[in-house]
This record gives structure tokens, sequence and C-alpha cells, in this order.
């Protein structure tokens, strides 16, 4: 694991957009493994910076969503669909049949994440997955669990991470209950991690993903069994770490 570490979250944003540039341009039809979340929306915008100053081509790039959430439709403000359209996809030169998320509406669920992970693997899986981490230490919605689940799945929502959605909705009774996301193994297949992590509120989960036993009591500390990760945080993510 490669740990960059930022002043604070401006600077992580910089510094994580530098990293996804740096791909976009050395593989211009590259797969890219997006993440929603507050964490990345400032790499987003450094990335849309980079492309108006025409820095970035983004005519030949794919990309593959880790999550959504069951049941929004993709004209809901807090769907995830709506989330990449509005912070980067409409602000870029891609072509939007060319961008992937889960289709949240589907109501047959298996069959949704059985074509979502066909999906990936006829991409060729994602040659560069950008991941936030929640501060119980998920991924995409890859929740404390007993074991890790491999391939793309319906899950249900842990009361802490719906607590910490609701900030999004008007009331945490709106949060949605289940979602879809990419499993581990739909993870792990990338080519390229990019983890991206601030504030205090993510060191312990930081800590726990670095130093911590492979565990799928913390779905992120599975990282340490990938060949190339890169987590960019802040001082207070990191603070935890010595
Ligand atoms: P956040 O979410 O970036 O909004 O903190 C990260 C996550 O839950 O994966």
């Amino acid at each position: 694991m490669v740990i960059v570490k930022a002043k604070n979250y401006e600077d992580m944003s910089v510094k994580a957009a530098n990293i996804m540039a740096a791909q976009i341009t050395l593989k211009p039809d590259s797969v890219l493994g997006l993440a929603t979340g507050s964490t990345p929306e400032g790499l987003y915008s450094n990335l849309i910076k980079k492309y108006e100053a025409g820095e970035l081509d983004f005519s030949k790039i794919k990309t593959v969503n880790l999550d959504e959430y069951k049941g929004l439709t993709r004209d809901h403000d807090q769907s995830y669909y709506y989330f990449m359209n509005d912070k980067l996809f409409n602000h870029v030169n891609i072509d939007k049949a060319n961008t992937n998320v889960p289709d949240g509406t589907k109501e047959d669920g298996e069959a949704e994440c059985a074509r979502y992970e066909a999906l990936i693997d006829s991409l060729g899986g994602t040659d560069i997955q950008l991941l936030g981490i929640g501060g119980n230490g998920h991924i995409g919605f890859n929740e404390p669990d007993e074991s890790f689940i491999r391939d793309t799945h319906c899950v249900k929502l842990t009361d802490s991470t719906i607590e910490a959605n609701s900030r999004f909705f008007a009331s945490k009774d709106d949060v949605p209950k289940y979602a879809y996301t990419m499993g581990i193994g739909s993870i792990m297949k990338s080519k390229k991690i990019l983890l991206v992590a601030s504030g205090k509120g993510k060191a312990k989960a930081i800590y726990d993903t670095v130093c911590g036993p492979i565990t799928p009591s913390v779905p992120a500390s599975i990282l340490q069994l990938h060949p190339d990760v890169v987590i960019v945080a802040d001082e207070e993510a990191l603070s935890l770490i010595k």
C-alpha cells in the first residue's frame, strides 16, 4: 500500500485527482470504477477543471459505479446515477452510453446484480477503482459482516450507514434501507485501487484498514491483499497512524 498524506480535504482532492488524471492520460480508454459520497466530490471538481483546461479527454473513457440505492429512480436527486451526472458526467466529454450505475429501480435484485457483474467482466474489469470509506470500514456498500461477499449483491444497510447518509435526505426514514453494491471480489478485480479519506471520523477506519487484521468486520481491510493500492488521506484521517 502507498499512503499519500494530504494536509486537508482540498489537498486530498488535488492529489487524488492527479492520480486519476494520470490514469486517463496514460490509458485514454480506461475503465474507471467510480464512487459517490462527499469525499470524492472535490476530486471530481478537480477533474472537471483539468478537462476545461484542455488537459483531459474523456471521449473513450468507460465507467462503472460501485453502488446504488434500491428503489430510487434515476431522476431522484439522491440517486447515485443523478449524483454522477451532476458532479462529473454533465461537465466533461464522456459518452453517457459508456457510463454505468446499477439500476436501483429493478425489483429483481438478483437479476440486476448478475447483469452488473457480467457487465464489469465484459469490460475487462476496472483499470482503477475509486473508493471512499465508511466510518465503519465499509467500501461501496459492503457493510461489516461475518464473511466477505464476492460479487455484486443486494445489501441491507446498517443503521450507522443510514444515520450517516440521512444528512442528504429530509429525514432518516427517507433513506432507502437496501442498496445494490459491487462485492469485495468485484472491487478486488480492479487493477489499481485509489481510496480517499478525509476527517477525524475516518481515522479509526483507516487505522483498521492499514494496520488491523484482515477481517470482514472491517471490509476495507481486505485491501491489504491487493497489489496496487493508493490511499490519499488528510492529516485527520491519518491521525491514528504513527
Ligand atoms: P462519504 O462516504 O464520502 O460521504 O463520507 C464514504 C462512504 O460511505 O463510502
